[in-house]
């Protein structure tokens, strides 16, 4: 029996209708199944409040393995959760736990993985700052395919991060890192580049016309011209 406590915080604004959750919670069903002991946490419904916060910080301060669920913005790391490494980084002013340690998840909406690598290095940086050792950062990119549908329901093509997840549960509960084969199958593309494009370009068009845009798709605001 593996008595070690897992926290999952779940850094999305999206909240419970978000791929990062849809991610982090398969992976903490299979640590569940190796017996490791599960909390998941919210970031952004502690933001401004203090009680939650306080919640948050002591949870991160207790747990053995801590697992961050985020999506790309921008190329990095969503402001509020880059406030939360910073403050917890702060706090620990060199004085950590020891025996704690840390991988995340981090999906972003291009189809290209490669896109997660800067959050990945940050990711890597703030465990070696704030004492964590870092098990590994598992991205994929096609977050948009997945929605804010159970992994188990996401049908085939999520078949090589629920493998991925799996295999990594096997590393993480013995607080060995995560091999690289482990992230290079979570990075694999869930379909061909072509058609995550096509559809994710029809829903776009399907959103502008939902809010009366449609016919200002193609506005350039920024250069005094605006195209019909
Ligand atoms: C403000 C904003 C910025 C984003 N920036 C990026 C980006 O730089 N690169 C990218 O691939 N996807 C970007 N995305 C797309 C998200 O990463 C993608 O939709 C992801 O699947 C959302 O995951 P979540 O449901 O866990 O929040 C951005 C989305 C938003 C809303």
């Amino acid at each position: 029996m593996n008595s070690r406590k897992v926290l999952l915080l779940v850094a999305s604004p999206r909240g419970a209708a978000s791929t990062s959750k849809s991610l982090g919670e398969h992976l903490l069903a299979v640590l569940e199944e190796r017996g490791m002991a599960l909390k998941t946490l919210q970031l952004y419904p502690a933001l401004g409040d203090e009680r939650k916060m306080s919640e948050l910080l002591g949870a991160v301060d207790l747990c053995d393995l801590l697992v961050l669920a985020f999506p790309l913005y921008v190329d990095q790391l969503p402001a509020p959760l880059i406030d939360l490494l910073r403050l917890v980084a702060e706090r620990r002013n060199g004085q950590a736990r020891t025996g704690q340690a840390l991988a995340a998840i981090v999906n972003c909406g291009f189809p290209e993985t490669a896109h997660c690598r800067p959050a990945a290095d940050i990711v890597r940086l703030f465990s070696a700052q704030a004492g964590f050792r870092f098990l590994g950062c598992l991205a994929t990119g096609m977050g948009g395919a997945i929605g804010n549908r159970p992994l188990g329901k996401a049908g085939a093509i999520v078949r090589h991060q629920r493998r991925a997840l799996d295999r990594a549960a096997a590393f993480l509960c013995e607080s060995r890192e995560i091999p690289a084969d482990v992230l290079a199958l979570m990075g694999r593309a869930m379909m061909p580049r072509w058609f995550y494009n096509f559809v994710a370009d029809r829903g776009w068009k399907k959103a502008a016309k939902k809010y009366g845009t449609a016919n200002r798709l193609f506005d350039r605001h920024y250069d005094g011209r605006q195209e019909t």
